[in-house]
This record gives C-alpha cells, structure tokens and sequence, in this order.
C-alpha cells in the first residue's frame, strides 16, 4: 500500500502525518509555527517530513498552505495573513526532501480531504469554508478540485461583502474574512470588552480580566456555559458565514457546504445561526432544493489527510 506525508501548515501549528490510500493517519506530529518566517517554516516542514518519512516508506508529500498558490503547485505568491511572497516551497522542499512535493491552499487540500473521507464523501459538488484566522475555501466540482486559471479559485474570504469596510490583510477594504473568521469575531468581543460592555463582564472575567486573552476557543467555551455575550458572538459570526454562503450557492450550486476550522468546533451553537442566515437569504428559496450545511467530519486533520491524498494524484 502506498504512503504518503501530509502537511498543513497553519497559523499557530504544523501538523503532519503519514496517510494511507483510505485517508487513515499511521502516524501525526505537530510542531508550533514560526509563521512570521518564512525560512524557518522551511526547516520545521523538512524537519517533520523526514522524522515521519524515517518511520514508513513515504512516497511523496503533500503541503497545504494559507495562500494563492500558483496553477504549477509550487509556488505561495500571496499569502494575507502570512509573510509569504513568491516563495517557490515546492523546489526547495523537494531539494531538501529528494521527495516529490506538491503544494496547495490550504482550504482546497481540507476541501479535498472533506471530500475524499469525511463530511461530503455522499456527493460530487462540495464546498468547504474554513473559519480561523481567516476564511479559505475549497471547491469540489463534479469531483474534481477546482482550481481556477491561475491556481487562486475559490478565494472566498476576500469576496468585498462591506463596500469601504474592515482592511483586510489583502490590502482590500470590506472583505468577508473581516466580518466571518474567528479572528472578526475575537476583535469584535475585545472591543466590547474593552470598551467596558457590561454584557461582555463575565467573558473578560474568564479572560482574567484582559481583554487580549480573549480567544476563539474561550469565546466557544463560554458560549458553551451559557454566557449569553459568548452565544451572541458566534450567532453574529454565523449570520455573516450564512449569508456570505448563501451568495456562493447562487453561483456554484454545491450539494453540500462544510463548515471547518478551529470556530467549527463550537458545532451547533455556530452552525444553527449560519443555517438560519443562509435559509433566509438563499435566492429562489422555497422554490428550488436547498443545499445542506454539515459541520468538518476530519476536524483539523481534514488538511493533512486531503494533501496527503493529493500528493498522490
Ligand atoms: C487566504 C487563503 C486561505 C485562508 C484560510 C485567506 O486569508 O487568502 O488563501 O485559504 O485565508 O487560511
Ligand atoms: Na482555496
Ligand atoms: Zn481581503
């Protein structure tokens, strides 16, 4: 059976591991990322590929990265939220690695893994929307990865949703990953804390009084306990996701929308709001099928397994 190494580089983390044909993980390791440098990625990539590759008999390797990759899958041209710029990862890493190596965004090798082994294994057209730093998106269309004329398809997050809106990484104004990623939604509850909103009292209290303590994963955790500023602030999260999905069914028509990143853990109390948005502004609605809106079934690992299985093809 033949192996192969998946890795997703994320904000905070690499995760990698060694998958099979059927999208099992043999073995996983996870290192924090240095993603401010984009050398020393390099070395923590190579790094985790040869202590995985020194264990199974890996054949290749594929890398899942948070920017516009070129149509050649070598190449990070543009990254928002990372300080990467024409980077061609692909001929360093195979130099270092003697592996082949293919590189993709990392929305389309979760959407890919999502499609493959979990929550759209059912059907040929998917969409997944990753929620965590930023917004990404993955297309599936008739069971193929869509990538577009120069590899950069499916940008979602920078879809302009607020003309002369929130400046986003991107250099644009109004982006929907300003108003629909974890990272929106964690600055909009630090300035209500900040701003001394009583509302937000008892998520500062479990911040430890700090407003920059204020996460992603608190926010769920409190929501969780029933704090109803913690609800609210995913509820809002899940009005733009809804309808920001609503206006991608309107020209792609999936069967079926995943919802992943780190924000999708907090499960219903995320996904009820985006169902609810999505229903009430989805066009022909009443009149046409509706499609369905299911929560990451590979979590975080949705990246690795998805490159790994590309890096086969
Ligand atoms: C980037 C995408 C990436 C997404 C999720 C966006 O800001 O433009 O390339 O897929 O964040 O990481
Ligand atoms: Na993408
Ligand atoms: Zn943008």
């Amino acid at each position: 059976m033949s192996l192969t190494c998946g890795i997703d580089i994320g904000g905070t983390k690499i995760l990698g591991g060694v998958v099979d044909e059927d999208g099992a993980i043999l073995a996983e390791l996870r290192v924090e990322s240095p993603a401010t440098d984009e050398e020393a990625i390099e070395r923590a990539v190579c790094d985790l590929v040869r202590r995985l590759a020194a264990e199974h008999d890996v054949s290749a390797v594929g890398v899942g990265a948070a920017g516009y990759v070129d149509k050649s899958r070598s190449t990070v041209m543009f990254a928002p939220n990372i300080a990467w710029r024409d980077v061609d990862l692909r001929a360093e890493l195979e130099r270092d690695l003697g592996l082949p190596v293919v590189i993709e965004n990392d929305a389309n090798v979760a959407a890919w893994g999502e499609f493959r082994f979990g929550a759209g294994a059912d059907v040929d057209d998917l969409l997944l929307v990753t929620v965590g730093t930023g917004v990404g998106g993955g297309l599936v269309l008739d069971g193929a990865l869509y990538r577009g004329a120069f590899g950069v398809g499916a940008e979602i997050g920078h879809m302009r949703v607020v003309p002369g809106g929130v400046l986003c990484g991107c250099g644009n104004h109004g982006c929907w990953e300003q108003y629909a990623s974890g990272s929106a939604m964690v600055r909009e509850a630090r300035s209500e804390a900040r701003g001394g909103s009583l509302l937000a009292r008892r998520l500062l209290d479990l911040a430890g009084g700090d407003a920059d303590r204020i996460t992603g994963p608190l926010i769920t955790e409190a929501a969780r306990a029933g704090d109803p500023f913690s609800v609210e602030q995913l509820a809002t999260l899940g009005h733009w996701l809804g309808e920001g999905i609503a206006s991608l069914a309107a020209i792609l028509d999936p069967a079926v929308c995943v919802i992943g990143g780190g924000v999708s853990e907090a499960g219903d109390l995320l996904l009820q709001p985006v169902r609810q948005a999505f229903s009430a502004q989805l066009t022909g609605r009443g009149h046409r099928p509706s499609l369905e809106i299911r929560k990451a079934r590979l979590g975080n690992r949705a990246g690795l397994i998805g490159a790994a299985d590309l890096a086969r093809h």
